[in-house]
């Protein structure tokens, strides 16, 4: 049945109940090959991107996954869609290792999930229409086989983004940014997807346009039954947007919970020092609140601290544990906090509880001067220029 877009909810609307697992991420890690060497390219090391991932994403849910840039939510965001072979874990998806598959199974499959990427402009090719840029992942999956059906399906696609059928002859310069990305957003529905995955997906635009993308992603996830995963540094969107939120820090999940609890009883202390930096429309509760201001920079993923992987800017790191036991996700007894709160912290109970202190963190700074510098778009998280590399 179609709705007022005219287009078909997601498959798995027919198939599966929202709120059953639809991707189911186990123990993945993906490490970049760092080479060196001009005649023999040896491997020096490896950036762990990802190093030990476990999650879960139900259908029709919102996961939103946040952290600092370099923490590799872009390289779980790919890895999910199998477009970064793990290398090691699983992402079964409906069930099935995508990993696995190969030739029409995985074409059958892809077409199951989609990316929407944070700038328009350079993931639509600039010398094609929106209609040929529409057309084409229709035709790799074998949807353009009625000339008639496939002409009513190009003008259903563009109004369910919003945008006149005209455009479909147009060439992508000849839109806003926010209009871009709704021709973005228009080609991930293009071929039916269960799962989107949006990496950033208005960070790049006006600030007043990017409520008209976010509500057309939800208009568009409530009609069709579309499960998203959301990669965002604005908490305020992720908030906004998502069902349950991820928290990344060096490669993995450090607290994980329903969106709300996670604002209102944040456990881990990272996520702590993120939310106190989200400013608060109360004059009075914005005077009063914790402010937990990180010091030194994001360790390179290419060496990660031992042990928890925060200690080394944890204003709340004990001389046991903290630096020689990596943290694993669990629920723990504290008031406010739901089953579904998973946080990966040794003291997140005496912490929550006030048993245990803040304290001063020396800065441990690398050499590079850019690297940890704050963005200069106001949120919480460091600039995006990578981490130093060894
Ligand atoms: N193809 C690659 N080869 C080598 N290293 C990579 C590759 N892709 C990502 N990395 C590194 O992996 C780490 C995680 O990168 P990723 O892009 O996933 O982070 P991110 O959280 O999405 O950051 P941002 O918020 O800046 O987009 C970074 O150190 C990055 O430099
Ligand atoms: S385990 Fe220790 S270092 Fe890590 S977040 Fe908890 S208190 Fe801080
Ligand atoms: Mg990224």
């Amino acid at each position: 049945m179609s709705g007022s877009t005219g287009l078909d909810p997601a498959h798995d609307t027919r198939t599966g109940a929202p709120g059953e697992v639809l991707v189911e991420v186990s123990g993945l890690e993906v490490h970049f090959p760092i080479k060196r060497g001009v005649v023999f390219d040896r491997t020096v090391g490896h950036v762990r991107a990802v190093d030990g991932v476990d999650l879960t994403i139900r259908r029709g849910e919102t996961y939103g996954l946040v952290g600092e840039s370099g923490c590799g939510k872009s390289t779980l965001g790919k890895a999910i869609l199998n477009l970064e072979p793990p290398t090691a874990g699983s992402v079964l998806f409906d069930g099935v290792d995508i990993a696995s598959l190969k030739g029409e199974a995985l074409r059958r499959e892809r077409k199951r999930f989609q990316m929407v990427f944070q700038d328009p402009m350079s993931s639509l090719d600039p010398r094609q229409t929106v209609e040929a840029l529409l057309l084409e992942g229709m035709r790799a999956h074998g949807l353009d086989t009625d000339a008639s059906a496939t002409h009513t399906r190009l003008r259903e696609l563009m109004s369910a983004v919003g945008l006149p059928p005209s455009g479909l002859k147009k060439y992508p310069h000849e839109f806003s940014g926010g209009q871009r990305q709704r021709i973005g957003i228009a080609r991930a529905l293009s071929v039916g997807p269960d799962l989107i995955v949006a990496d950033e997906p208005v960070s790049a635009l006006d600030v007043s346009i990017q409520a008209q993308v976010i509500n057309l992603l939800q208009d568009l996830q409530e009609e069709l039954g579309l499960t998203y995963l959301v990669v965002a540094h604005d908490l305020a969107v992720v908030r906004h947007i998502s069902d349950r939120i991820g928290v990344m820090y060096l490669g993995g999940l450090v607290e994980e919970s329903e969106a709300g609890e996670l604002y209102d009883v944040p456990l881990h202390p990272y996520t702590r020092a993120l939310m106190s930096a989200v400013p608060v429309p109360d004059p009075e509760v914005e005077d009063s609140r914790e402010q937990i201001l990180l010091t030194g920079d994001l360790p390179s993923p290419a060496n990660p601290p031992t042990g928890c992987r925060f200690h080394t800017r944890c204003p709340w790191r004990q001389e046991t544990l903290c630096d020689t036991e990596r943290p694993q996700l669990r629920v723990v007894d504290v008031a406010g906090s739901s089953p579904g709160h998973r946080v990966a912290c040794h003291w997140a109970e005496e912490i929550a509880r006030g048993e245990i202190e803040r304290h001063e963190v020396a800065p441990e700074t690398t050499d590079e001067s850019s690297w940890g510098a704050p963005r200069d778009d106001g949120s919480p998280f460091l600039a995006p220029d990578g981490p130093p590399v060894p």
